[in-house]
């Protein structure tokens, strides 16, 4: 079976071919980031516009690269939420048009489940069951993964998403648009010199909280008007260790409490490399096994919708009865 993944929801228009048999052929992508920057974040109205402008030309990318036709395809897997509502209808209005008119079934993919199998995509992917840490910028959950859609939540955040205190703090420091990559960059040349709380690292169960971070930092900012390049990255540094290691942490707290020796990590702040370092060697000291998508599939792609849509067809829980009337699921 040869699936089409359409990816909408933010600020990335991600078009991939995945084959049941023969693994992912394809996948076209474009970023909006430049666009968005000169705002200081994704301007909804602009994105939509642009996944139109992009969504054909990149289906067509993505068809020649893996030396294929529309008439191939057999069903067509898009996100369907959460998300913005006009970005997302982009990508849905397509998929199922595009599917209509070649009489074939899609599947609404959930943003998040194809973030969590996208590790999935790599070579000696690990086995069912294991541990799943979903950091993303609106997300930060911990989940037991049994099997396709066998999903159970272990811990959550109570406030901010990991990517969104790191968008968060990074605007704080005067940095551009995405935060996160700009402040683990800045990191880089920052020492320890300041201390920030690690929030809820005994609160014995396996939720996170992140907005106190923000305003600790917001506290140091205050402190030290006018900000230096080295006090800059010196409270980065600060701040990237403390929520790499909250997170790592609660990840080997996960591990132990299920039983489990396999962890993934998915989502954008699964790129972040201090965040890498840190559970490669938590999980090597307690001989488990660690995970992640290649880093271009942290972030928001279609790979990973391609992938989701293709395993849920397999799993038999495709909605193959059409009715062909379709709505976006924003939250
Ligand atoms: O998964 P994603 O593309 O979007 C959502 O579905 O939310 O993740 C984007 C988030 C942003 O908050 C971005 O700042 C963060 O991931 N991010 C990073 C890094 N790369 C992306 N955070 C920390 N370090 C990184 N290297
Ligand atoms: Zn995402």
């Amino acid at each position: 079976m040869l699936v089409l993944g359409v990816e909408s929801s933010c600020d990335e228009t991600g078009i991939a071919l995945y084959d049941t048999d023969h693994g992912l052929l394809s996948h076209a992508l474009h970023s909006q980031v430049e666009m968005h920057a000169e705002y200081g974040g994704v301007v909804p109205e602009l994105a939509s516009r642009d996944h139109i402008r992009r969504v054909l030309p990149l289906t067509e990318l993505a068809l020649k690269d893996a030396n294929k036709t529309l008439q191939d395809i057999d069903a067509i897997a898009y996100t369907q939420g959460p998300g913005l509502s006009g970005a997302l209808l982009v990508g849905t209005s397509f998929a199922e048009s595009l599917a209509f008119s070649l009489q074939i079934p899609t599947i609404n993919v959930h943003h998040l489940e194809g973030h969590l199998l996208a590790p999935l995509l790599e070579d000696n992917p690990p086995a069912f069951p294991f541990v799943a840490l979903l950091v993303s910028g609106g997300h930060s959950q911990l989940m037991r993964v049994d099997g396709i859609g066998q999903y159970e939540l272990l811990g959550d955040t109570l406030d901010d998403a990991a990517g969104e205190a790191f968008d968060k703090t990074a605007k704080l420091l005067g940095l551009g648009y995405p935060g996160g990559p700009a402040l683990s960059n800045l990191a880089k040349t920052g020492k320890p010199r300041f201390k920030l709380p690690r929030p809820l690292l005994n609160s014995g169960d396996l939720n996170f909280s992140f907005s106190g971070l923000k305003t600790s930092v917001l506290t140091l900012v205050n402190q030290h008007q006018p900000l230096d390049d080295e006090t800059k990255a010196d409270i980065a540094y600060e701040f990237q260790e403390a929520v790499t290691e909250v997170l790592t942490i609660k990840c080997m707290s996960a591990l132990r409490e299920t039983g489990l020796d396999n962890l993934i990590v998915s989502g954008g702040v699964g790129a972040n490399a201090k965040l890498r370092e840190k559970l490669n060697a938590a999980t090597k000291r307690k001989l488990c096994k660690v995970s992640y998508p290649r880093l271009e599939f942290c972030t928001d792609n279609g790979a990973m919708i391609a992938f989701a849509g293709a395993m849920r067809l397999k799993d038999m829980q495709s909605n193959t009865d059409k009715n062909y009337s379709f709505s976006v699921k924003p939250r």
